[in-house]
């Protein structure tokens, strides 16, 4: 006795890594259904050693299914999550929709798994933001030990956060760059993003910060406890997958560099890779295809009482996004539905 499993947004870069990591994990899944916009109906995708044909989400049934996996972003979702929700199928989003709705719990399952409990108001959870998730893994167990005050953190966040469009972009740009007459202006991106950096993600605030950074600080704060301070620079980078950040943390009382190391190795979901060395470091391109967050770079800061900095890297489709939802699934089964 598994779960009726619907993966909405199957075609995407999220949808297919959702379905990489059901058959991965092996979610017990008995039916599985993979959703996507009329344009990509019958369009095959892979789910384990299977094939499975996708359907047409606009004239889909969610009664009876289980648990809907959403990664189809805010205007779609706000269309369909209500219809599935209201069939009693129970949506795990992971668009930007309903993160900040009080009744609606955000889940990082390392972090606030009992937050799922909450779930049957609306039958929606909310993932979070790919930068905001690897960085509350890491947060977490240090917080338990010492109290954070406060978290500097600027990030350089690859192309697949955007969308498929966008690693496109980056890719025929980068090849434009050397075919005389082929080079590709920018569309997805304000500004060439091969070969370049773009100091903005998401639209502009009224305080002249951006629509991603104030993510990260009301995510951090719903995830982990409203009293951390966050200050946030988000950048994109010419990066395929993999989010990177460096993080500034001031703590509440001394924490040693040797004992936040000692933490993180034991933290779930973490992996600490720290030699002070050539390469002794994790960079976004070892990170593709694996579950943990890497944490590298881990030493004090001088300059403030009780500070740290550390590097933090992880795969933005999969703890970012993909993963971080099908582990949210697990965590509502093993606490509440209890099936499979
Ligand atoms: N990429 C990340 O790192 C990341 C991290 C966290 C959260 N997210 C969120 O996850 C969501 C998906 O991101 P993505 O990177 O996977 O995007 P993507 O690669 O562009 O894929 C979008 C998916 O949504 C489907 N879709 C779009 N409009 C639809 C509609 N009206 N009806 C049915 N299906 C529709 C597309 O189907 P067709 O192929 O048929 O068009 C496709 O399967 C977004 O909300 C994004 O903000 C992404």
């Amino acid at each position: 006795m598994g779960y009726k499993v619907a993966v909405v947004g199957a075609t995407g870069n999220v949808g297919r890594e959702m379905l990489n990591i059901l058959a991965e994990r092996q979610f017990p899944v008995d039916e599985l259904a993979a959703l996507a916009s009329r344009r990509s109906l019958g369009t095959e995708c892979s789910f384990g050693d299977k094939t499975v044909k996708t359907q047409d989400l606009d004239t889909f049934d969610f009664t009876g299914w289980d648990i809907a996996l959403f990664a189809i972003g805010s205007d779609a979702t706000k269309i369909y999550a209500p219809k599935a929700a209201k069939a009693g199928c129970v949506v795990i989003d992971n668009s930007s929709l309903y993160r900040y709705d009080p009744d609606i719990p955000l889940v990082v399952p390392e972090v606030n798994p009992e937050a799922v409990d909450r779930y049957a108001k609306k039958m929606i959870i909310a993932n979070p933001n790919c930068s905001t998730a690897q960085m509350v893994v890491a947060l977490k167990p240090l917080h338990d030990r010492a109290k954070i005050k406060r978290v500097v953190v600027s990030t350089y966040q690859s192309v697949s956060g955007t969308g498929k469009d966008a690693i496109d972009e980056l890719w025929n740009q980068t090849k434009g760059m050397y075919v005389p007459g082929q080079e590709v202006a920018p569309s997805v991106y304000p500004k060439q993003i091969a070969f370049n950096v773009i100091p903005h993600i998401d639209v502009f605030m009224e305080d002249g910060s951006t629509k991603e950074e104030w993510k990260m600080v009301a995510e951090t704060k719903k995830i982990v406890d409203p009293s951390i301070k966050v200050t946030a620079t988000c950048v994109r980078v010419p990066v395929f997958v993999g989010h990177s950040e460096a993080i500034n943390i001031e703590f509440e009382e001394f924490i040693d560099e040797d004992e936040v190391r000692d933490i993180l190795r034991e933290a779930p979901g973490i992996l600490v890779v720290d030699k002070r060395e050539a390469g002794g470091y994790v960079t976004p391109v070892e990170c593709v295809g694996d579950y943990a967050t890497f944490i590298s770079r881990i030493r004090q800061d001088s300059t403030i009482e009780n500070g740290i900095n550390l590097w933090c890297v992880s795969d933005n489709l999969r703890k970012g996004a993909a993963l971080n939802a099908v582990q949210i699934a697990e965590t509502l089964g093993r606490r509440v539905l209890k099936k499979g």
